[in-house]
């Protein structure tokens, strides 16, 4: 039986302004998850991982003390919330992504201000020439495009990014077109791709779509949306970086009233295998060994993969002097944790990625230090973790780090517990998210 669902072509839902308005007026304060970001227009452009709301960023834009809009930074912009956010509070913002591949996808979702009938015409004319194209795929089809899609389904996806490859040209209007491919994607697989951004090649999903009809109604999604933002008025106010937060910052100095940002948490989560699927159907990567060289050696090291990859000594980390004032209390938790991952069958490198995490996160403070204004004010939503059930306390290290920096002061605002039902746990150490404000 086929499948495929149909989506209504050029008839996805509307934003008039008195819905957003309303939606705006009922804002919750809290940072939400990027969850409530996909009913959004624009941000609802493409699915990534471990947001916040961008109610939320407007808020706290709204809320900082000066008569004008603050200076905004988000070091770990992923896929844009606190930029476009930002543009719709009428704020001046800086985003840095290191991760190119997400970089990209930030950066094509800020160009909502381009003409959107050339975007139309660039898509359409793309789609006409997919849909004429003789079917061709590749006797080679990578492991993983075969697990994730049917064989009409690849038929179809290929001729889009043939097609694509053949006629695009160096314009935004082509690069909003890539997007537009990019994020069908996981909608057009079969087996389990969404909400979790990691493949799950064994799950099966109840419906999934045709990549022509996905595309088109993506388009038009989109199309819908860019009037949206021009009618509401939007500011064009952002930039984006492709940019390793580590380095020094390509911003002026003291230039910054407020970071709004969520960084990685040192909980093994790996970003670069978030974006395995997209990368391997573009060609960008040939298999998961790939993605150390041309992922993760770009971003922090929060997860176990990359320290393996980097064959780390814990005791070079751990006397990394910017360490200091946690050094003791990591330390006695990275020896607990080289000492725990010998009993352990996959032997995972949690020791080093804890160390690694601080030792990064510590570079950043420092670079936010030189970049932020006197006085600013900080906000990382983020999480604790225990690896293998030892206690890493991230916020509570983190705001040590920042005020050993030069910060004057931290304060932790719980948003959430974790870990809390205890069913299917790996451990049962109760957890906790939210969010580490940093004044000075
Ligand atoms: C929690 S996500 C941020 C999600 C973002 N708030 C959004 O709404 O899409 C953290 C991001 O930090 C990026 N990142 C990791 N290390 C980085 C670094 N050294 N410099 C800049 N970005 C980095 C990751 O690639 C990831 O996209």
């Amino acid at each position: 039986m086929n499948s495929f669902s149909q989506l209504d072509l050029f008839g996805g839902p509307q934003f008039p302004p008195d819905r957003e308005k309303a939606t705006t007026q009922r804002q919750e304060r809290r940072s939400g998850t990027f969850t409530d970001n996909m009913r959004l227009p624009i941000h609802r452009w493409f699915r990534y991982s471990a947001g916040f709301s961008a109610e939320w960023v407007e808020q706290a834009i709204k809320d900082f003390p000066s008569a004008r809009p603050p200076v905004v930074l988000d070091p770990f912009a992923g896929s844009g919330t606190t930029l476009l956010a930002a543009e719709k509070a009428g704020a001046v913002v800086y985003g840095y992504e290191s991760h190119p591949f997400v970089s990209r996808i930030a950066a094509a979702k800020l160009l909502w201000h381009l003409d959107e009938q050339r975007v139309l015409h660039a898509a359409m004319s793309l789609l006409g020439r997919a849909k004429a194209s003789k079917p061709r795929v590749p006797e080679q089809l990578p492991d993983l495009l075969a697990k994730c899609f049917t064989p009409a389904t690849i038929e179809r996806l290929l001729a889009l990014r043939d097609c694509y490859i053949e006629i695009r040209q160096e314009t935004d209007e082509w690069r909003l077109v890539w997007l537009a491919i990019t994020a069908i994607l996981r909608s057009c697989s079969h087996v389990g791709t969404a909400q979790w951004q990691y493949v799950l090649p064994n799950k099966r999903k109840a419906a999934f779509l045709d990549p022509f009809h996905a595309f088109e109604a993506k388009i038009s999604e989109m199309i819908s949306d860019m009037d949206f933002a021009k009618r509401i008025g939007f500011h064009q106010t952002a930039t984006m970086f492709s940019h390793d937060a580590r380095e020094p910052a390509p911003i002026a100095e003291h230039s910054i009233d407020l970071v709004l940002t969520s960084p990685p948490y040192p909980n093994n989560y790996d970003y670069a295998d978030a974006t395995r699927l997209e990368m391997t159907f573009w060609g960008e990567i040939a298999s998961w060994g790939d993605l150390q060289l041309t992922i993760r050696r770009f971003i922090i090291r929060s997860c176990s993969q990359h320290t393996a990859a980097e064959r780390l000594h814990l005791e070079d980390l751990l006397e990394d002097v910017t360490l200091a004032p946690i050094q003791a209390e990591l330390t006695e938790v990275c020896n607990q944790l080289a000492t725990i991952r010998m009993t352990k069958g996959g032997k995972k490198t949690y020791h080093t990625m804890v160390a690694a995490y601080f030792v990064d996160m510590a570079k950043i403070l420092m670079q936010l230090r030189v970049a932020c204004k006197p006085g600013a004010r900080l906000c990382f939503v983020v999480g604790d973790s225990a690896p293998y059930g030892i206690y890493v306390p991230a916020d509570l290290w983190l705001g040590r780090l920042a005020v050993a920096t030069g910060f004057d002061s931290f304060s932790f605002e719980k948003v959430r517990d974790r870990n809390v039902k205890w069913k299917n746990r790996k451990h049962r150490v109760p957890l906790h998210e939210g969010r580490l404000w940093i004044k000075g």
